[in-house]
């Protein structure tokens, strides 16, 4: 293995829902300028979301485009309560892969397309990588520290979520809050907002809630051909929603789904 990085310009580049047509110009061109980007693989039950990274790759670059390089994405631990901590240890140890797949495919031969220049490394970001997204802060621990990050914002799942309901965000002049499961969970509605976005909730926290005076907007697997959505006063959505949601997961392996809350009607 080569014994330190050169210098690396880091591109992390928001591709939207993996859907080809939800990826800007911008973002096509960040990629196909790349040297090499990185794909993380997520274990067999998620084979098929990493498949739809290199699927957008395959459908969007030209030859000679980059260099794919894989690597395993370690799996985070989850036991004991010290939730911070364990995010910590997690992103370290990506870091720590990022750095052995540029490593490995340096001395598999792997330039500069321009001689003289940082090796231009890509990774594709679900979405927008401002948005409930780690990937700023991993490149933020690389050792040594890039030449330079460049972002390219990406279309969030909550935009695509309020577009295939056709809805508005937000009430006339009012705030919203885009928060967590574990949040809503563990913290009850958030307090200042009528309107709720709900992203990285597996356990349909919705169910938790008082649900007198709430409506819900939910939506799965969005910008896919399986696209899946349901909407409805939240005391006669949610029982839908909760047995959609387990039947899609088990046919499929994986799910990734949002909900907009509102109050209010
Ligand atoms: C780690 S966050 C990444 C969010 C992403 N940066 C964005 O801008 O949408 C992952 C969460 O985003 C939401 N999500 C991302 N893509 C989605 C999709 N295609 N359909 C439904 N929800 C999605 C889900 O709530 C999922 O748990």
């Amino acid at each position: 293995m080569s014994a330190a990085l050169p210098p690396v310009a880091l591109s992390l580049i928001g591709i939207g829902t993996g859907n080809p047509d939800h990826l800007t110009r911008e973002a096509q061109a960040a990629m196909q300028a790349a040297d090499l980007i990185l794909l993380p693989h997520k274990g067999e039950d998620k084979a098929e979301l990493a498949a739809l990274r290199r699927d957008l790759c395959d459908a969007v670059l030209t030859a000679p485009g980059p260099r794919i390089e894989g690597f395993d994405m370690p799996v985070r631990r989850s036991v004991g309560d010290d939730y911070l901590a364990q995010v910590d240890e997690w992103h370290a140890a990506i870091t720590r892969c990022w750095q052995a797949a540029i490593a490995r495919s340096l001395d598999e031969g792997l330039q500069p397309r321009t001689p003289g220049q940082p090796l231009q490394v890509a990774l594709l970001v679900w979405g927008d990588p401002a948005l409930y997204d780690s990937t700023l802060r991993i490149a933020a621990r690389m050792q040594p520290a890039p030449h330079s990050v460049r972002v390219v914002a990406g279309i969030s799942s909550m935009q695509v979520l309020c577009a295939a309901h056709a809805i508005a965000l937000n009430g006339i002049g009012q705030p919203f809050v885009v928060t967590t499961g574990r949040q809503l969970r563990e913290q009850g509605w958030p307090p200042g907002v009528d309107t709720a976005v709900v992203m990285l909730d597996g356990q349909c926290s919705f169910t938790e809630l008082p649900s007198h005076g709430l409506h819900i907007w939910w939506g799965a697997y969005l910008g896919m051909d399986r696209q899946m959505l349901d909407s409805g006063p939240l005391a006669e959505a949610a029982p839908r929603i909760v047995q959609a949601r387990a039947a899609a997961r088990e046919r499929h392996g994986w799910i990734m789904d949002i909900y907009l809350l509102r109050r209010g009607g």
